[in-house]
């Protein structure tokens, strides 16, 4: 029952996390100044989020019978979150999320097709729901953009 496409998405999604995890913990730990509190905490409190996404997707791979990837599987994609050389830069780094989320929702939209195309409902609620927190995300990191409006 379990479609390539299906894998191979569950397989990505679950990489793409983990980069997320990396570069919003760097991130949330390098910005400087007042206006940086607030996206700080945003960014540390969703590290946990994109964790518990990545241990939902390799859970739902190892039901698929399918092998959970190390880090020799991974590729670096998201050069636009990489902590800014200027520490006050928050606004490169509200930038990079909002490109970061735009990328993972398209994965898990696609995640839930390929899902429903597999008559494979388990995946696809896995899909929904953390497609669910990374809208809940960009709608909180749009908010954000509108404090940093570009120069
Ligand atoms: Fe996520």
């Amino acid at each position: 029952m379990t479609s390539d496409d299906v894998t191979e998405l569950l397989t990505r999604a679950y990489l793409d996390e983990l980069e997320t995890v990396m570069n919003y913990l760097s991130n949330a730990i390098t910005l400087d100044g007042v206006h940086a509190e607030e996206v700080k905490e945003s960014l540390a409190a969703d590290v946990d989020e994109e964790l518990e996404h990545a241990r939902i997707l390799g859970q739902r791979l190892k039901q698929l019978e399918q092998p959970i990837p190390g880090s020799e599987a991974f590729d670096a994609r998201q050069a636009s979150l990489q902590p800014p050389e200027d520490t006050t830069d928050v606004r490169s780094v509200i930038d990079g999320v909002l490109e970061a989320e735009a990328e993972a929702i398209e994965t898990y939209h696609a995640l839930i097709e390929a899902a429903d195309e597999a008559n494979d409902p388990v995946t696809e609620d896995v899909a929904v729901t953390a497609l669910t927190d990374e809208e809940a995300h960009r709608t909180e990191f749009r908010g954000f953009r509108k404090d940093f409006p570009a120069e």
